[in-house]
């Protein structure tokens, strides 16, 4: 009994500790298609100023493809099981990156572009989000890239079909 008293204790001073660690999780992107050649690797970060995602993704075509946090952590049925554009405060589309969460859906990441090999690099953050916890949080939701470019047209972009998704998975504090 006393023994565990002294864990708690212990316990609870290393969760005191813990805000000072960044939470930190991954995301295995896939092609929605059979024999896709999409793959990709992100790894999502909490920061100061919101959630870094940092990664690749390969097999695509070349140029810009639209590039989203959606709802569910669902990427059956050709990605569409992910549901709409994660928009925990009722926004209209938009670019959350460059426009803030005031003026887009709190997933829109604008768009990634592949280059001639089909890699597209990813480096962005969103701002106001954290991978878990808080209004708005990506654990346990989908990242969605898209066929096409966003135009960033109403009500979702203009985007097309999901060639690639994957679930934001959380690794560590
Ligand atoms: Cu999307
Ligand atoms: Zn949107």
């Amino acid at each position: 009994m006393r023994l565990s008293i002294i864990t708690s204790a212990a316990l609870a001073a290393a969760l005191l500790a813990s805000p000072a660690l960044a939470a930190s999780g991954t995301v295995k992107i896939l092609g929605t298609a059979q024999g896709s050649p999409v793959t990709g690797t992100l790894k999502m970060t909490d920061g100061p100023k919101g959630l870094s995602v940092v990664g690749d993704v390969n097999g695509l075509t070349p140029g810009l493809h639209g590039f989203h946090v959606h709802e569910f952590g669902d990427c059956s049925d050709s990605g569409k099981a992910a549901g709409s554009h994660y928009n925990p405060a009722n926004k209209p589309h938009g670019n959350a990156l460059k426009d803030g969460q005031e003026h887009a859906h709190a997933g829109d990441m604008g768009n990634v572009e592949a280059n001639s090999q089909g890699v597209a690099h990813v480096n962005v953050t969103i701002p106001g989000m954290a991978l878990a916890g808080g209004k708005m949080n990506a654990a346990g939701r989908a990242v969605i890239v898209h066929e096409k470019a966003d135009d960033f047209g109403q009500p979702v972009g203009n985007a097309g079909g999901r060639v690639g998704c994957g679930l934001v998975v959380v690794t560590g504090n």
